[in-house]
């Protein structure tokens, strides 16, 4: 019998155990200066392997966060959309959202 064991990296930080409501987007989770158990959130991999762009990649989402967070209201249009598996589960149909500069909304 083959036994396939797979892991994705973005579900490393959904465990309720060390992440309360997971689903719930609060970023103050991670600023009460506790560090996360070890191996509970490991989206840049880990070991020889691990990926050489994670600190770039850390500070270019930052920056664009807080562009699109403070300047934009986001709307997810496709809800319902179907997830592919993979290293890192992508929405099959993209994920379309509707955005709208905050100083346009009457
Ligand atoms: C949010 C952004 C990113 C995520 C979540 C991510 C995640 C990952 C993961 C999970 C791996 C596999 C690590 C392992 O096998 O243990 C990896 C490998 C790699 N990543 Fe990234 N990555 C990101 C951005 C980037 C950027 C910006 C670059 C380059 C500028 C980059 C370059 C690489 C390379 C070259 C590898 C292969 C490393 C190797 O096999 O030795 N990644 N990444």
């Amino acid at each position: 019998m083959l036994l396939r064991v797979y892991w994705s990296s973005s579900s490393t930080n959904k465990i309720a155990e060390h992440f309360p409501a997971p689903e719930e987007f609060d970023p103050s989770r991670f600023g009460n200066g506790k560090a996360a158990p070890a191996y509970s959130n490991i989206p840049f991999g880990s070991g020889p392997r691990i990926c050489p762009g994670k600190e770039y990649a850390r500070l270019q989402l930052m920056c664009f966060l807080h562009h699109v967070v403070t300047r934009y209201k986001w709307e997810v249009t496709n809800t319902k959309a179907k997830i592919a598996g993979g290293l890192n589960p992508v929405p099959k149909e993209g994920f379309h959202i509707r955005i709208q500069p905050y100083n346009k909304l009457a």
